[in-house]
């Protein structure tokens, strides 16, 4: 199952795309996470794409395509994968597309998680995530058990440096000009799914798999 979720920051896009990658046992590819574990490893492509995600623009795609295609070509995706945060243009979603395509296979499902703009700055300003292993918790709604430590690899959680307030209005601009064409992109291709994000994340999650099936 090849599946993509697709929403604004902060609508949970990651939160839910770890509970489908342990339901369907697929790999969860998030080019987000895969950057800032390359800024934490302070390697070139790291820093290159920190210029950009400090402030709250997009990695140009030059750069982030071919991450992601490497990614899914591994042997852990033969059998499908979440995408998180990719595609995020136009130019991507083609790309992926035909290289989708070109192993005569399709993508399954494109599922839009919708949160209003207002909801997103509370959450994001609540998010500690962990550069280590990429788990994420919310300081109210979802605390690790030992405030400021990682539950699943005892790491140190951090505020990520674009989760700024005006950070976080600067990504909203930049999702609804570049990002949200594709909901219409994959509704036209007649694979887009909607859920409200704004329910509780297991709420969520149930509506994501009546969609997907048991
Ligand atoms: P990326 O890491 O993808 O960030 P994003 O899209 O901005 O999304 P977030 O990770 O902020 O939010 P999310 O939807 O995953 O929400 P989460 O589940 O954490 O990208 C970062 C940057 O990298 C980009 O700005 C860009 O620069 C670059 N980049 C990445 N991919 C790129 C691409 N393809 N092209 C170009 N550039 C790219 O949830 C948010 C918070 O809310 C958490 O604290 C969570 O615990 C909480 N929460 C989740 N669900 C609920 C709920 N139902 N109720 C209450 N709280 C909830
Ligand atoms: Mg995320």
């Amino acid at each position: 199952m090849k599946i993509i979720m697709l929403g604004a920051p902060g609508a949970g896009k990651g939160t839910q795309a770890k509970m489908i990658a342990e339901k369907y046992s697929i790999p969860h590819v998030s080019t987000g996470d895969i950057f800032r574990a390359n800024i934490k490893d302070q390697t070139e492509l790291g820093m290159e794409a920190k210029k950009y995600m400090d402030q709250g623009l997009l990695v140009p795609d030059e750069l982030t395509v071919k991450i992601l295609l490497d990614r899914v070509a591994k042997d852990d995706c033969k059998n499908g994968y979440v995408l998180d945060g990719f595609p995020r243009t136009i130019p991507q979603a083609e790309v992926l597309d035909k290289a989708v395509s070109e192993l005569n296979e399709s993508i399954d499902f494109a599922i839009n998680v919708d949160v209003k703009d207002e909801n997103i700055v509370k959450r994001m300003s609540g998010r500690r995530a962990c550069l280590k292993c990429g788990a994420t918790y919310h300081i109210e709604h979802i605390p690790p058990k030992k405030e400021g430590i990682c539950d699943k690899c005892g790491s140190e959680l951090v505020l990520r440096d674009d989760d700024k307030p005006e950070t976080v209005q600067k990504r909203l601009n930049v999702y609804h000009e570049q990002t949200q064409p594709l909901i219409d992109y994959y509704n036209k291709k007649g694979i887009l799914r909607e859920v409200d994000g704004s329910q509780d994340m297991k709420d969520v999650f149930s509506a994501i798999v009546a969609i997907l099936g048991e």
